[in-house]
């Protein structure tokens, strides 16, 4: 499972980083990325819980 942060919407809320800190984090900039090029379908529940908790919805799963 691909995980996307579009950066230009991200506005480094950190709700991603809270609910999944081993999927997200933030850069130095505050920008969130992702800290794998897949992840687990087992990752699944905290990324869509992370999807739906971001203001700006900047958080996309891609097809893999
Ligand atoms: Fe950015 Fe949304 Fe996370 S704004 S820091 S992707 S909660």
């Amino acid at each position: 499972m691909k995980v996307i942060v579009l950066r230009e919407l991200c506005m480094g809320h950190a709700q991603c980083e809270d609910i999944a800190p081993d999927v997200f984090s933030l850069d130095d900039e505050g920008i969130a990325v992702v800290l794998q090029d897949d992840f687990p379908e087992s990752f699944r529940p905290k990324v869509e819980q992370s999807i739906r908790h971001c203001p700006t919805n900047a958080i996309l799963i891609g097809d893999s």
